[in-house]
């Protein structure tokens, strides 16, 4: 299949390097060119505007940092949905508020482009190895177009509905993963200034089951105090952002969710945005 690629990021590049892989044509595009290399050497071609990108392709991916950031490269100057066909298919798995999704599916509908909200839970290493959740909000036949894709990409497509239900569950998982990132984070230094071991703190509250699973993943990173992004501390301050705009217009008071969006708010400001989201741990510590 002839696919256009738009953001080689973190997420971005591996997933299209796994496409690249299983054999489908690419055509990329990324505002930083050199991030493209890898896959140009691979026999991707690279062009110079997401508009040139969509051009000739049936289907479009979009992995962008932000809601705005991808308004800007499908609707702004050479953007690509001025250049997408009639009929072709636009998979957006940047993390990006419900109601942004669904504006964005009724903005590409006009032109006759069919939209799936497809964002995605996993980090650097399940793309790198082809092994995401794709968490889905479109209709059916779309999805059973570029399904064989998504299969390279993930290891599951949870079909949640029409389309910002895939981006509605995604604010409630990555409300989760912060809030756990911080109270993990502040039992450990709570429990570190009290005198006890690091080592021993990681061994009983990662064995209880009041802690998150993930937890015993990122343990690595905060022993090595190896704060390399994975998951950029920005982003998880975007996303918990876009969450208590989701909560505004659904309504609903969110007190918790507002503290944790402050709290890595801070953590951005005093220079933490490009490191893994876990450096909040680093930030209470230095604090
Ligand atoms: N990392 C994770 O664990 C993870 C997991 C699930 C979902 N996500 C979501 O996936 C998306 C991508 O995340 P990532 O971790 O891959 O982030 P990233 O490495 O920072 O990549 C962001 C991408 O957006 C592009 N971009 C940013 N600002 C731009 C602008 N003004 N104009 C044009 N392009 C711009 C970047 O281009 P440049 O290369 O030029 O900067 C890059 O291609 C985000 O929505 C994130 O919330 C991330």
């Amino acid at each position: 299949m002839n696919i256009a690629f738009i953001g080689l990021g973190i997420m971005g590049s591996r997933m299209a390097a796994n496409l690249q892989r299983a054999g489908h044509i690419l055509t990329v595009y990324n505002r930083t060119s050199e991030k493209s290399e890898g896959l140009k050497n691979e026999g991707a071609t690279v062009v110079t505007s997401p508009a040139l990108a969509a051009k000739q392709n049936t289907v479009l991916i979009s992995m962008l940092s932000t809601p705005e950031v991808v308004l800007e490269t499908a609707l702004g100057p050479n953007g690509f949905l001025e250049t997408m066909e009639k009929g072709t298919i636009w998979v957006n798995c940047s993390t990006v508020n419900p109601s942004f999704a669904k504006e964005m599916g009724m903005l590409a509908a006009k032109k006759g482009i069919r939209y799936i909200d497809a964002p995605v839970a996993g980090t650097k290493g399940p793309a790198e190895k082809g092994e995401l959740v794709f968490l889905i909000g479109s209709e059916k036949e779309p999805l059973s177009e570029v399904q064989p894709l998504l299969d390279i990409m993930g290891k599951k497509t949870l079909h949640l509905g029409e389309i910002g239900n895939g981006s509605n569950m995604k604010m409630l998982i990555n409300l989760l993963l912060a809030q756990s990132m911080l109270a993990f984070s502040e039992a450990m230094v709570l429990g570190e200034q009290m005198g006890l071991e690091q080592e021993t703190l990681f061994n009983v509250l990662l064995n209880v089951p009041v802690t998150a699973p993930f937890l015993a993943l990122v343990r690595p990173k905060l022993e090595k105090e190896d704060f390399e992004a994975n998951f950029p501390l920005q982003w998880i301050q975007k996303d918990l952002h876009l969450a208590t705009t989701t909560a505004y217009e659904q309504g609903v008071a969110m007190p918790s969710l507002n503290i944790a969006k402050e709290v890595f708010a801070s953590a951005k400001q005093s220079g933490y945005g490009q490191l893994d989201f876990s450096a909040i741990y680093q930030y209470y510590k230095k604090k």
